[in-house]
């Protein structure tokens, strides 16, 4: 049986509220919130965009990887992702072993809006077309944003509703 029982990670594409919604679960849990972009950025003392523009992506995903095997560690804590940690085997096994992992989902209309004209993510910035990468991008990671125990709709219904819906799944899988 899986050791899940202790921790909630969040899973999903960029601007799908896992942020949003990871402080507002924490909080209705009595539990501790950690984001991994958060850690990474304190462990280098830089900002994603920086890593990413200084120091490449390869870098930025081996700290991503540490900063997950640590907050696996943590219990009774919720965890938020970036939208990338799942195309990774070795994080994909972390998660489903140690977490209880919820996706996060949005429909990429809605996405685009949330992260139009937003500077902050390294990925999306590159491409000139950011409509066609957010489809693109979001249907190459499908497959592995379907390998989670729940997954909740963040389009309509507020972070509350989409945390009480989540804490209702956790609770009754323990
Ligand atoms: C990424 C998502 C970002 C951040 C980095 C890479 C991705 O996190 O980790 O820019 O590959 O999807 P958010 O999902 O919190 O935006």
């Amino acid at each position: 049986m899986k050791n899940n029982r202790e921790r909630i990670a969040l899973i999903g594409f960029m601007a799908t509220g896992k942020s949003t919604i990871g402080p507002r679960l924490a909080k209705r849990l009595g539990y501790k919130f950690v984001d991994t972009d958060e850690m990474v950025e304190a462990a280098m003392e830089m900002k994603i965009s920086e890593i990413f523009e200084e120091l490449g992506e390869v870098v930025f995903r081996e700290k991503e990887y540490l900063a997950l095997k640590e907050a696996l560690e943590m219990k009774e804590t919720v965890i938020s992702t970036g939208g990338g940690i799942i195309l990774f085997e070795r994080n994909r096994k972390l998660l489903s072993e140690n977490a209880f992992v919820v996706t996060l989902t949005s429909h990429p209309r809605i996405v685009y809006y949330r992260v139009k004209g937003n500077e902050k993510r390294p990925l999306l910035k590159k491409n000139k077309n950011l409509w066609r990468s957010i489809q693109k991008m979001m249907s190459e990671r499908e497959v592995y944003y379907n390998i989670c125990d729940l997954k909740v709709a963040t389009d309509r219904g507020s972070a509350n509703k989409c945390s009480e819906k989540i804490v209702a799944a956790y609770n009754k899988e323990s």
